[in-house]
């Protein structure tokens, strides 16, 4: 799951989350990783476009907040990627800035929280591309360990000891 700040002109008219410039960088670093929109579910904090695309305020995030709730307890994720710094707040608040702790990973309960440099800053600033890039490579490496089938269970003594003994004729 992957969790954005609000949607802008272009999610506004068409009712859909990072379908606009931030979004296209977005498929190319989740492309980057071997995924695409129809292995996530994206979603944003606000459920609304503020006025002029400006910043959220936190009455608003917390008046939209029962949706966000809802979303991850329908969708269950494992893993959920906090696209910047409004995500970061509400999703989980009081862990500074964005800048310290991009693409570490945080365990709560059964979801792993990864925080990420939201990718329309990385529009405006262009070094933050490498360390979007640099942190969708570590997402792989946490997805591949969180997602990997659990190990075949060890067999029970007593089936290893016919085992051993079957060898042994
Ligand atoms: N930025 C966001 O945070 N969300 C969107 O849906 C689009 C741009």
């Amino acid at each position: 799951m992957i969790v954005g700040e609000a949607p802008g002109f272009n999610e506004d008219r068409q009712g859909e989350p990072f379908v606009g410039a931030a979004g296209k960088l977005l498929d190319t670093l989740l492309a980057r990783i071997g995924l695409s929109r129809s292995d996530v579910y994206i979603t944003n904090v606000l459920k609304c476009r503020p006025p002029q695309n400006r910043d959220p305020m936190p009455n608003e995030a917390e008046a939209c907040s029962p949706y966000l709730a809802r979303q991850l307890t329908l969708v269950r994720p494992k893993v959920v990627l906090i696209l910047g710094r409004h995500a970061l707040e509400r999703l989980m608040p009081g862990q500074g800035s964005i800048s310290r702790i991009h693409g570490s990973m945080v365990k709560r309960g059964d979801i792993a929280y990864v925080p990420l440099f939201h990718p329309a800053a990385a529009l405006h600033n262009g070094a933050l591309v490498a360390d979007l890039e640099h942190d969708f490579d570590r997402v792989k490496i946490y997805l591949d360990k969180l997602l990997a089938p659990p190990p075949p269970p060890e067999p029970s003594p007593v089936v290893r000891q016919e085992s051993e003994q079957l060898r042994l004729l």
